[in-house]
């Protein structure tokens, strides 16, 4: 099929590049020259796993093609999938739906061929009835256009995976002419066996900001345990492994730790209550403005527990912050935990030397202020504390007693629990973590540093 991807960030880069590797004719569609031109050299212009080589052979094959002319796309396509972002707003917790009018704007009158607009974006529920009547009101007389919503439920770092052979797909249609053009879209992973589920549009659109909502309890839930776990001295990663072993819970996305950031997770369940709100029912999400609080509040514990570490402030003192990513195998740096920390803790009058294995350029770009380290080993020369803030493989690689070396307070804060606490502390750190007991103290060896403190008090985020 001839379709375009209208957006080409990390959600619509990997959806055309894999659209062209399912077999289908693409045309990839931004407003920004420069990502545009990068794109048509088969060059992925930021950090994801395998879309290298799924681009390169689908730009190599001629069957993906890039372009910032609207207007061609139109003339191209049986079906649009829109990609642009939806971030939260500036002025309020609502979604940013600007870019989405805009392409709906620029695309509709162009439409003279039978076409389908699909929507992956991450929208509020009601935004493809508005946007039916806006492409109705927009379109050449006689045009016939359809709009439909396809939530997008990849993961940043297993983009190409997750879009290839997705756990479910959800189509949001009006007719059954548009539930075929999807089906036929998707051809290859439904011959796979991947569940489709057709429904209607606004159902559709909530599936995606429910499945978000709901991870992002599970994620809060078990931060929760953790603040508890710190009160009792029991242990929140036993804990996990425990309530994951029951079935009905399972263990994934039950990780204890600073909480989630990236460019989803934050704004949907914000976004979430702003429209529930508007739609009578806030009453129905309240439990998500505690679940952002939650999150929030683990920025703030981890300061503490870091200022508590190096004797109760930080003026003077060098920290080594590994990690500026909001996750692993990401260059995203938007509503990063760790770069929140970071930040904090740069205010609170710290000097701070950061590494991060690939969100370097990002995190500079939007901290200027903070040190920059090419390794591990240059962020971590002479600092009094070394702060885990988020979980790359490559930071469980590190020999501890190497590190003490350049480090000799031997000072570390995991607060991903990603470390194994025993080979840190068998090489003479003192390693915390968030929601785990210290190991019980040497006899005459107690020491102020190893108290968890119960306020949280600094500003962070
Ligand atoms: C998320 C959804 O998973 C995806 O389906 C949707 O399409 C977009 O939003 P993503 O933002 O890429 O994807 O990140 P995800 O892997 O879900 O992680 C979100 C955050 O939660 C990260 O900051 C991560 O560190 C954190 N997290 C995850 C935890 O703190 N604990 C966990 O157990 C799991």
């Amino acid at each position: 099929m001839r379709l375009t991807v209208i957006g080409t960030g990390y959600l619509g880069a990997v959806h055309a590049a894999c659209m062209a590797d399912i077999g289908h004719e693409v045309l990839g569609v931004d407003i920004d020259a420069e990502k545009i031109a990068a794109l048509a050299e088969g060059r992925v212009p930021f950090f994801e796993p395998g879309l290298q080589e799924v681009l390169g052979r689908t730009v190599g094959s001629g069957r993906l093609r890039f372009t910032t002319s609207l207007e061609e796309a139109a003339d191209f396509g049986e079906v649009h999938f829109v990609c642009v972002n939806t971030p939260q707003r500036r002025d309020s917790p609502a979604c940013d739906l600007r870019a989405v009018d805009a392409v709906i704007d620029a695309l509709a009158p162009r439409l003279s061929r039978a076409c389908l607009i699909v929507g992956k974006s991450t929208v509020p529920a009601g935004t493809t009835a508005r946007l039916t009547a806006r492409v109705q009101e927009l379109v050449p007389p006689g045009s016939d256009v359809e709009v439909a919503w396809n939530p997008e439920f990849l993961r940043e770092g297993f983009a190409v995976q997750d879009t290839l052979r997705p756990e479910r797909l959800v189509a949001g249609v009006l007719s059954g002419r548009a539930d075929q053009a999807l089906r036929e879209v998707y051809a290859p992973m439904l011959r796979a066996g991947v569940p489709y589920i057709s429904t209607d549009p606004a159902t559709a659109e909530l599936v995606k900001v429910a499945a978000n909502s709901f991870l992002a309890t599970k994620i809060s839930f078990i931060n929760a345990m953790a603040e508890v776990c710190d009160a009792t001295g029991a242990d929140v990663t036993t804990l996990a492994d425990a309530l994951g072993h029951d079935t009905r819970i399972g263990r994934r996305f039950l990780s204890a730790g600073l909480g989630f950031g990236g460019g989803c997770l934050p704004k949907d369940i914000r976004a979430f209550t702003a429209r529930a709100d508007e739609l009578g029912v806030g009453d129905a999400v309240l439990f998500l403005r505690e679940i952002d609080e939650i999150n929030t509040r683990q920025r703030r514990r981890t300061v503490d527990i870091a200022r508590d570490m190096v004797g109760g402030e930080f003026t003077g003192r060098r920290i080594a912050v590994l990690g500026a990513t909001f996750k692993p195998d990401s260059d995203d740096v938007r509503d990063s935990p760790a770069l929140a920390v970071a930040a904090a803790i740069h205010r609170e009058g710290a000097e701070v030397r950061l590494h991060d294995p690939e969100g370097t350029d990002n995190a500079r770009a939007v901290l200027p202020v903070l040190g920059y380290a090419a390794d591990v080993t240059k962020a971590c020369e002479g600092a009094d504390l070394v702060l885990h803030l988020t979980e790359w493989s490559d930071y469980r690689r590190i020999d501890p007693a190497a590190l003490a070396a350049v480090a000799p307070a031997r000072r570390i804060l995991d607060a991903r629990n990603a470390l194994d606490p025993a080979s840190w502390r068998a090489a003479g750190w003192t390693l915390r973590a968030l929601g785990r007991p210290l190991p019980p103290p040497l006899p005459n060896q107690q020491s102020a540093a190893d108290h968890v403190p119960a306020v949280c008090s600094a500003e962070v985020g």
